[in-house]
């Protein structure tokens, strides 16, 4: 895996996180690199006398996300081939992690383009990291629709636009057409469309996902599904872009 290059420093790969990755659900095998104790399981815990629920089945350890949750994930979400999944601790993680992605590997110059209102994590993370920010706004004259000719203009400025779709708070949606025409420009440009998409009802409104190479949708299982406990979501996008991705994630 390639480090991560910014000119105000290095994210280089996480070599134990990624052995860890490809090594450590294989049966058969003992880990010599790990630094707990073997995980607990319900088993164990009943029968060291501790009280559980007959719901709780699932053991301690860490989830083996490879082989049993991206297949699951995979197919919940009509993964085109060539496109992948990095699951993250709910819809708020892949936010971050595109975000802390984009400060190192983007330009100190690269315009981020954000919807406004939004939730709070894009423009505060683009504050934190010192991303250069410009906002396309739902408008309250015109019953807090997005104007869409703001959005197009201000895809042409920006090296990443970040779109919710739909929206929170408005609940406003961008149509299908304009999505696919945003994502074929800014391919064309060489820029990111992200699209966050935690209020997604299946059904009702089409993902992004596959739309192109260079669109990153974000999805959890907490609004929509009503699980936030869980601390599910996930950042789907073309296999080459989640590397990077996964490795600012190890950290
Ligand atoms: C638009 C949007 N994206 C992401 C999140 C974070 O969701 P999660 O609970 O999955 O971290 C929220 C939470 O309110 C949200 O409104």
């Amino acid at each position: 895996m390639k480090d991560i290059h910014r000119t105000q420093g290095t994210l280089t790969s996480f070599h134990l996180e990624d052995f860890f990755d490809r090594y450590e659900h294989e049966e058969g095998l003992i880990n010599l690199a790990s630094s707990d104790a073997l995980p607990w399981n319900g088993a164990t815990l009943r029968a060291a006398g501790v009280e559980l629920p007959d719901i709780c089945t699932l053991g301690f350890g860490y989830p083996d996300v490879k082989d049993k949750l991206l297949p699951l994930l995979a197919t919940f979400c009509n993964l085109p081939s060539g496109f992948g999944l990095l699951p993250t601790s709910g819809a708020a993680e892949a936010i971050a992690l595109v975000m802390q992605h984009g400060a190192v590997t983007q330009s100190k110059e690269s315009i981020w383009g954000l919807p406004t209102p939004s939730y709070g994590a894009f423009a505060g993370l683009a504050r934190a990291h010192g991303l250069p920010v410009k906002t396309y706004a739902y408008q309250p004259n015109s019953g807090w629709k997005p104007d869409l000719n703001q959005i197009f203009d201000l895809s042409k400025e920006c090296s990443v636009l970040v779109v919710v779709n739909p929206h929170n708070p408005t609940g406003h949606t961008i149509d299908d057409r304009s999505m696919r025409e945003l994502a074929s420009n800014m391919h064309f440009r060489g820029s990111l469309l992200v699209v966050d998409e935690v209020f997604r009802e299946r059904g009702e409104t089409s993902s992004a996902v596959g739309l192109g190479e260079n669109v990153i949708v974000l999805g959890s299982l907490s609004k929509t599904y009503g699980l936030p406990g869980l601390r599910l979501g996930w950042i789907a996008a073309q296999e080459k872009r989640l590397s990077g991705l996964r490795t600012v994630q190890q950290y």
